[in-house]
């Protein structure tokens, strides 16, 4: 298949959040299995230089934004069977951030125009369009709206349905090279909303986990789209995101102090290493937490500050937060660090090398999110053999299952509620559980199985991306069917899927 993906970050290119990781390693997976891979990208400034240096030169066009005439340069790259296109103008993406810029529309407006022109200068034919997120929300719709000779099907990937490209309704006219029909497809609470564009417009939506496609269909989740996702609810499917366990290994990871690999002795060096880092305590046998995140409120930290000061003083634990966020929280965790000197450590910044010793270092990672549509860093954490202590919503319900001392099962530790007092107790109950040998081993042998690799999900997308051609070859059938006789009721059944 030809299997083009059209996304807005993409590691070790650019990355703010998972999404990247996402677009590194799935692109990756499915080229391993004999399709053609194709990724197009915006090329913006944090693009490290050694890369830029390796990038091909493929000419360059013109790219209309209403009355905009915008020039377009093309370039290239090519890494593990995947080819990479980035979308060059300075003005739009020469900037200081990838996101949050006054003109966002305009800009991502510009690259789904340049995303068409791209195959269209490549003469490339697309069998799946793979879009990601509210930045290439625009490309189904865009893709319905051109006359293609050869049939082509979309599929839009919610990673996090709480952003969704919201922008003035000017921009309909503004902006948009589209007929005023497509007005209400794009219309919610009077503002143009290019998510639900792609909610109404892709043949297929995914999200990036099964139990974040059930939760978003409830008003508490569904972030205002829940009524447009439910009316799409026989072609949304959950696949869970896997990690690339090249880059995640801990025997062969350049950042780890001392390489291991189930070998709970080597895990104890890298804690003892990173307490002599951080000025900590040495000591082996002290329970170590990490928190790595971004420091928002989804992520359930008024769970943690809430109970913090409870924690700290009354068990002997060693807690670091690494991160950058809102305001409340970095003072919150500044505040309280310094209330616990021996203790708790707040890195106020996001180090990458770092991030990865820590993993390495720690033996429970935090991950208390309010909702999580997959999360990864309890997939890396499981990888470094660090225990997952999760709320189980979305993504983390699906890849951790609670330890049960009866049976021996379960690779983590997990609380329904939202509630910081369930929060508190399951990490009361791992701790407890963690000077437990028998019970610890038997939890680190679960963590050792888990399966975190794209081998299965990839397939997924594969059937996926099969089921639609399908679906495509007998439209296209019942199309020249149609031209004589009438059509019967299952071939009627398959149009309307
Ligand atoms: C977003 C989601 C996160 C998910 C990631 C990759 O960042 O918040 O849960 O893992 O996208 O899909």
């Amino acid at each position: 298949m030809n299997i083009v993906m059209a996304a807005s970050e993409c590691a070790p290119f650019f990355k703010t959040g998972g999404l990247a990781d996402v677009i590194a390693s799935l692109p990756k997976a499915l080229a391993s299995k004999k399709h053609n891979l194709t990724v197009i990208l915006p090329k913006y400034r944090s693009m490290p230089s050694e890369i830029q240096k390796q990038l091909q030169f493929e000419g360059s066009f013109d790219v209309w934004v209403k009355w905009r005439k915008q020039y377009c340069g093309l370039f290239s790259y090519k890494q593990d069977k995947v080819k990479y296109y980035f979308i060059d103008n300075e003005y739009y993406f020469n900037r200081a951030h990838l996101y949050d810029e006054p003109d966002d529309a305009e800009r991502f407006v510009f690259f789904s125009h340049a995303f068409f022109e791209t195959l269209q200068t490549l003469q490339l034919i697309p069998d799946i369009i793979h879009c990601h997120d509210w930045q290439t929300g625009l490309i189904p719709l865009y893709t319905k709206a051109r006359v293609y000779q050869h049939p082509v099907k979309t599929v839009f990937t919610i990673h996090n349905l709480k952003y969704q490209g919201v922008f003035p309704l000017s921009i309909f006219h503004e902006l948009l090279h589209l007929d005023p029909v497509h007005m209400g497809g794009l219309e919610l609470d009077g503002m143009i909303n290019f998510m639900k564009g792609a909610l109404i417009h892709a043949d297929w939506i995914t999200t990036v986990s099964p139990s974040y496609a059930q939760e978003i269909l409830d008003p508490y989740y569904g972030e205002g789209l829940e009524n447009y996702l439910t009316n799409r609810i026989s072609s949304i499917t959950g696949i869970v995101n896997g990690i690339d366990e090249d880059i995640y290994n801990p025997q062969s990871d350049l950042n780890v102090s001392v390489p291991y690999s189930r070998n709970y002795a080597g895990k104890k060096e890298n804690k003892r290493v990173m307490q002599q880092e951080l000025d900590l305590n040495i000591s082996k046998d002290v329970p170590m937490f990490v928190l790595i995140s971004r420091l928002v409120e989804e992520k359930g930290l008024p769970l943690l500050t809430h109970i913090l000061d409870e924690l700290l003083s009354t068990e002997t634990i060693q807690i670091i937060i690494m991160g950058t966020g809102e305001a409340c929280f970095e003072e919150a965790f500044h505040s309280i660090s310094n209330r616990y000197p021996d203790s708790c450590r707040f890195i106020n910044v996001f180090h990458e090398g770092l991030a990865h010793r820590l993993y390495a270092a720690s033996d429970f990672f935090l991950m208390p999110s309010r909702f999580e549509p997959c999360g990864l860093g309890q997939l890396i954490a499981l990888r470094y053999e660090s225990i997952p202590i999760v709320r189980e919503t979305g993504g983390l319900k699906d890849t951790i299952k609670p330890y049960n001392e009866f049976n021996g099962e379960g690779n983590g530790f997990s609380f329904t509620n939202y509630n910081a007092y369930d929060f508190l107790n399951t990490i009361r109950y791992a701790i407890h559980l963690y000077y437990q040998p028998t019970h610890w081993n038997r939890l680190l042998k679960n963590v050792y199985k888990s399966k975190l690799n794209w081998e299965h999900s990839a397939s997924c997308y594969e059937d996926l991306y099969n089921m639609l051609l399908q679906v495509n070859e007998e439209e296209n059938y019942d199309h020249d069917r149609r031209q004589s006789k009438s059509v019967t009721e299952r071939e009627a059944h398959l149009i309307i899927r």
